[in-house]
């Protein structure tokens, strides 16, 4: 069994750019590992995400969201995390069964013990060995997105950005009960998160996180020798 890390935190974290430079430097150095995200990361899952980001999808059943996040999961484990973890590789994900605790559960207002076993039977019970939260005050996230958004519609920028989705449209204060919620989460769970500031320079942070992770991989084998 190999190891498997999670990134989480609130919009605008920064968590994408930190599971990529994390997954960069692990391959550099010879570790047979993979990057993957939640909702999407298979071809099913990024239709369903698709379906759960679309502005247009308004009418959308809190079940039914749900269910799209916990569909596109059950296929993300079955397809490609467990057989990566079976050949004792390091899956990095950016979100996972945590972000529906806090979005759906917190956030909604979905009955939590429902939602831990619509998970379980979503993942089978896989549960990351390290999780990281990136920690930033809901305000200064959403503000950093529209600005990142803004940016990207401007005259002649590229399209890599982020997009503003029918997630990130609700309130404020939805946004503020997902970060009590995740707070929450660690407090149930200290041994399986870090959580770290968001506020620091993206390199040093990458450090942070780097040498969390150091124990926890040395004993997988690397693919060659390191660069
Ligand atoms: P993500 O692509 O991580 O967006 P961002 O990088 O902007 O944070 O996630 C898309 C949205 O989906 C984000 O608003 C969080 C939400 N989400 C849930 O509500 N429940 C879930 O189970 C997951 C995985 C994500």
């Amino acid at each position: 069994m190999g190891v498997f890390i999670t990134f989480e935190g609130p919009e605008g974290s920064g968590k994408s750019t930190q599971a990529r430079l994390l997954y960069e430097r692990l391959q550099a150095e010879g570790y047979p590992v993979i990057l993957t995200r939640e909702p999407g990361g298979t071809r099913i899952g990024e239709l369903i995400r698709r379906i759960l980001v679309d502005l247009r999808h308004t009418e959308m059943a809190p079940t039914t969201e749900t269910l799209l996040f916990s569909a596109a999961r059950a296929q993300l484990v079955s397809e490609l995390i467990r057989p990566y973890l079976n050949t004792g590789g390091i899956v990095l994900c950016d979100r996972y069964a945590d972000s529906t605790f806090a979005y759906q559960g917190y956030g909604l207002g979905r009955d939590l013990d429902e939602l831990y076993a619509i998970t379980a039977v979503a993942t089978g019970g896989l549960m990351p060995n390290l999780t990281f939260y990136l920690d930033l005050d809901v305000e200064v996230g959403l503000a950093r997105k529209r600005a990142q958004r803004e940016r990207a519609e401007a005259p002649g920028a590229s399209a890599a950005h982020p997009e503003w989705n029918r997630l990130d449209a609700r309130d404020l204060a939805y946004h503020q009960r997902v970060a009590a919620g995740f707070a929450a989460l660690i407090r149930r769970e200290p041994e399986r998160w870090r959580r770290l500031s968001a506020l620091q320079p993206i390199e040093e942070l990458a450090e942070q996180i780097y040498r969390e992770v150091v124990p926890l991989i040395t004993p997988v084998a690397r693919l060659g020798s390191p660069v």
